[in-house]
């Protein structure tokens, strides 16, 4: 089994080692004359560079407004975007940003109309191109959480009788149907990874849809939860949660890399999730905001400024409040 020091290669491009930066709004955080990115987001993700992860996949990014240089996409913000990818760049560390469909859109896939679809479409494929100039690695959508991409995946929600509803094949076509494209208009090295869940909405259906994603072409799936939290149980003997058990199951169904998630907080659960082939990449969150430097602590075998797992910064609007920040220290 690999260990979490090793590198990994993904479409030829080496992960310098298995920690991963999971992707986490910062809420607080606003870019300078009305841009959304600006130097707090340099600084933040230029910290977790120098600290270690491996892998750096960026905040959630609307792909609203690209084609337009609006919304989260103006010159002001992509002047930020293109420092945050080479202040990883300079670490040897791999950038990813992270897609999505906006946020406010709570309308289920059957309301929208073709032609809303082909614009969003056309979006989610200009974003990848637009992170692949910014100097990014790759670009992972986000069909998890509940939020639009996710709605289009889950078969309890999506319930549309065209090619984008129905059949597993057609709940990705989202993006299955870009990827020829986007593979076409970036280097051979771009990674394309999917933010998914196991449960959309029963365990085989999450299975069958990682292996058409894989089938498809997508190189790297990041597994959180679909529209809700898996509850368990887990194995016997599994020292993970059901979150965690999910990357597992997916694991064990497709080829291509994984990555594991949720709660790690200490150097032996990082270490064990990857040693023991539940996982090809920890996944790490709010350790990463505790202790910006968590992977070089857990590579080197320092003390880690550990989580408090109190999930404050999943619900306050400020990660910089972290009460175990206040002792984290290089
Ligand atoms: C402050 C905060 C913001 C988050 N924002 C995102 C996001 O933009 N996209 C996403 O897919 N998940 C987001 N998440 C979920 C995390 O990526 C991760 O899955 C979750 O925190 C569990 O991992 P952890 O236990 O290591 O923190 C966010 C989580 C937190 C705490």
């Amino acid at each position: 089994m690999p260990h979490v020091s090793d590198p990994l290669v993904i479409r030829g491009q080496q992960i310098k080692n298995r920690i991963a930066m999971l992707p986490m709004v910062t809420f607080s955080f606003k870019g300078e004359d009305g841009n959304y990115y600006g130097e707090q987001h340099v600084a933040h993700y230029a910290a977790a560079a120098e600290g270690g992860a491996g892998l750096i996949i960026l905040q959630s990014t609307s792909v609203v407004g690209v084609g337009r240089d609006q919304g989260m996409w103006t010159p002001g913000s992509q002047a930020a975007l293109r420092r945050i990818a080479a202040a990883i760049r300079a670490q040897g560390a791999t950038g990813m940003m992270q897609l999505s469909a906006g946020w406010n859109d709570e309308r289920s896939p059957d309301a929208w109309s073709g032609a809303e679809i082909a614009a969003l479409q056309e979006e989610l494929r200009l974003a990848a191109l637009r992170a692949c100039a910014l100097g990014f690695h790759g670009v992972e959508y986000h069909f998890a959480h509940g939020f639009t991409l996710c709605r289009f995946l889950d078969a309890s929600r999506n319930r549309r009788t065209d090619a984008y509803g129905g059949a597993p094949e057609n709940r990705i076509r989202l993006l299955t149907g870009i990827l020829p494209d986007i593979r076409r208009d970036t280097p051979a090295s771009f990674i394309v990874s999917a933010r998914m869940g196991e449960y959309a909405p029963a365990s085989a259906d999450g299975v069958g849809l990682a292996r058409l994603l894989e089938r498809a072409g997508v190189d790297l799936l990041n597994v959180s939860f679909g529209m809700r939290m898996p509850e368990g149980p887990v194995p016997e003997g599994f020292a993970f949660s059901p979150v965690t058990c999910s990357a597992a199951v997916i694991k064990r169904n497709v080829g291509i890399p994984v990555i594991g998630l949720y709660g790690i907080r200490t150097a032996k659960q990082a270490a064990q999730l990857v040693e023991q082939g539940y996982a090809d990449l920890v996944g790490v969150g709010r350790a990463m905001l505790a202790d910006p430097r968590f992977p070089r602590h857990v590579l080197y075998g320092d003390p880690v400024n550990a989580c408090l797992g109190c999930k404050r910064c999943s619900w306050f609007t400020d990660h910089t409040k972290c009460p175990a920040r206040k002792t984290a220290q290089a």
